[in-house]
């Protein structure tokens, strides 16, 4: 076990290359078992849930390897579609295995998943999106089973733009017989990435992006090699904390398209954002404006994934602000730790009362999941004295060695080893 320690009250300068994108890689990976061969990954992040899921393709018996941000994977060796239990607890990801075992095999095995405590997480669109192309589906306890004769195209209307369910349906429809049409599809640029590694791989899709996705079933895949996208939530993390902490930095390799909301309620709090190309320069010298109301949504709406890490900077800005979260129900356990830093947070059902306060102080806090472990490292940061954060192994899912981000960015944060 390993902590954080940040000396906090240094404002963020300098420059840094974001890395790529988790979300986007996960799908990926998974999607690398449909065509027989060896694929190469460029700009994978090096994180915890990517090698869990390079271990998973492992004990399906193929062969994967990564060496710095470049992943090989060999699939002409995989021999089986049964997920381990305990690597499928371990990340709720490795539900994007389903259709690209049933595309392989015509058969999965595997256990409700786990993930970050943030809400329900139910899978039944993934479930009623398989059902429709054509799969049998069994759960015994925690145990599903999923079986084809044959995967057949179809028109599937999602209930709800859920960005997995979307993601493993389009995965399965690769290679169905006929044409599938997701209605009511994610927009996510995780998605649009997806259809571009399975369309570089032979796949025929399009309207990834949109809210209809339209799926020739082809009969032949080959193996490729394809770039990720950067990680529009990492990108999002150092904005807010150069705000937070009143720094001007630099971000390199990123894609701005993808942070429109962001970037739309950082400028509208004071925050000064530049952009050309692929880099974003951010810089706050005042304290921060209070906005009047900030609702999560679906993309293109203000992503959930960046909701705690806003909630830092409104904490320190002039005045009251409203967060409405509407993706995730357990989404504000955050604001527990916040508080014993000085934070002034009321929350009532979905909504956060954000009553801004001069400074945080340093203290003792626990990461209870990927992003709310990213918004205690930006109150870290901004706050006055030393502050301890512990359980990161959740902020290690997320972010390739954070402290070294943001050391290079002028912070002084350390990870010791926890002694139990
Ligand atoms: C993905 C992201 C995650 C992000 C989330 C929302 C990955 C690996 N993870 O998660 O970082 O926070 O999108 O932007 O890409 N739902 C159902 N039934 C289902 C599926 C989802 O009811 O079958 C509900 C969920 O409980 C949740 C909402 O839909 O309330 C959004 O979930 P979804 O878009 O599926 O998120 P994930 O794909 O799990």
């Amino acid at each position: 076990m390993e902590k954080l320690v940040i000396e906090g009250g240094r404002p963020l300068s300098g420059a840094i290359r974001i890395h790529g994108a988790k979300n986007a890689a996960l799908p990926i990976l998974a999607a690398s078992i449909m065509a027989e061969g060896t694929h190469v990954l460029h700009n994978v992040p090096e994180l915890l849930d990517i090698g869990v899921m390079l271990q998973i393709l492992r004990d399906l018996g193929c062969r994967a390897e990564q060496e710095g941000s470049v992943v090989s994977v060999d699939t002409s060796t995989i021999h089986s579609s049964h997920i381990p239990e305990q690597l499928m607890r371990q990340m709720r990801s490795s539900i994007f295995l389903m259709g690209p075992l049933l595309t392989r095999f015509g058969f999965v095995r595997l256990y409700q998943p786990g993930g970050c405590a943030i809400g329900e997480r139910k899978i039944d669109l993934h479930l009623k999106g398989l059902q429709a192309l054509g799969v049998r589906i069994q759960e015994h306890g925690e145990t599903i089973e999923c079986e084809t004769d044959g995967l057949q195209g179809a028109e599937i209307f999602l209930d709800f733009p859920s960005v997995g369910a979307t993601e493993n349906i389009m995965m399965a429809a690769v290679m169905a017989e006929g044409i599938t049409v997701i209605t009511n599809a994610a927009r996510e640029p995780e998605i649009q990435d997806l259809q571009n590694f399975l369309n570089r791989m032979g796949a025929d899709i399009i309207g990834a992006g949109t809210d209809t996705i339209t799926i020739r079933g082809v009969s032949m895949l080959q193996p490729c090699s394809y770039q990720i996208i950067p990680d529009r939530i990492v990108t999002g993390t150092c904005m807010v904390a150069a705000a937070a902490t009143r720094g001007s930095i630099t971000l390199h390799g990123v894609c701005p398209q993808h942070l429109t909301s962001l970037i739309h309620v950082l400028r509208r709090v004071g925050v000064q954002i530049h952009i050309s190309d692929d880099i974003i320069q951010v810089s706050a010298l005042t304290r921060p404006k209070s906005i009047e109301r900030v609702v999560t949504a679906p993309h293109p709406a203000f992503p959930t994934d960046l909701q705690s890490q806003l909630m830092v900077l409104l904490s320190l800005a002039d005045g009251l602000s409203v967060m409405k979260e509407t993706i995730f129900e357990g989404r504000f356990k955050h604001v527990d730790e916040l508080a014993r830093m000085g934070a002034d947070i009321r929350v009532d059902l979905n909504s956060a009362f954000v009553r801004g306060v001069p400074r945080l102080y340093g203290a003792t806090v626990e990461a209870t999941d990927l992003r709310a472990g990213a918004a205690l490292v930006i109150a870290g940061l901004a706050a006055q004295g030393t502050t301890i954060i512990e359980q990161i192994h959740h902020i290690d899912r997320g972010y390739d060695r954070i402290e070294q981000m943001f050391n290079e960015l002028g912070a002084n944060m350390n990870r010791h080893a926890v002694l139990i």
